[in-house]
């Protein structure tokens, strides 16, 4: 278990590089924390350790699922709307086979693999975000 204390998004973006530096393809990194902690920026900084354009990264509206073009596909999965009927249709299990899968709200997703990096950003109030993460 490796914590990171953040207070900034920059900084939260830098922590999810570092961690991009370890991913290889098939990876999933699941993604908890309450709204707003920094889960999409968490994923900005991923994207960018991946040669993704981070500008791209937003937290989607309509679409549940974003595709990132790096040095491997990047998905990015929002979850926060779903229920986990709506969840296991997504066929997230055949997702990012050929790249990394990032999840925001992954306590939907009923099937999710165990075997997975897990991220908890925990918001200590102001700007400060304790992120720990383990595989
Ligand atoms: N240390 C920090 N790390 C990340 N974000 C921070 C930090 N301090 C303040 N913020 C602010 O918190 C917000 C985080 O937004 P972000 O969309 O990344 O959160 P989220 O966890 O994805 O939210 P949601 O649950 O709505 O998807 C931004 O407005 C950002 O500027
Ligand atoms: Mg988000």
């Amino acid at each position: 278990m490796r914590t990171i204390h953040t207070t900034s998004e920059e900084e939260t973006c830098e922590a999810g590089k570092i961690i991009a530096a370890e991913l290889r393809v098939g990876d999933v990194v699941l993604i908890d924390g309450p709204l707003g902690a920094g889960k999409t920026a968490f994923v900005r900084g991923l994207a960018e350790g991946l040669g993704a354009d981070p500008r791209n990264v937003s937290s989607p509206t309509f679409t549940i699922l974003q595709q990132y073009r790096g040095s491997m596909p990047l998905y990015h999965a929002d979850l926060y709307r779903l229920a986990p009927a709506e969840v296991a249709d997504l066929g997230l299990e055949e997702t990012g086979l050929d790249g990394i899968l990032a999840v925001e709200w992954p306590d939907r997703w009923t099937a999710r693999p165990t075997v997975a990096y897990l991220v908890v950003i925990d918001d200590q109030g102001g700007d400060d975000r304790r992120i720990r993460i383990r595989r």
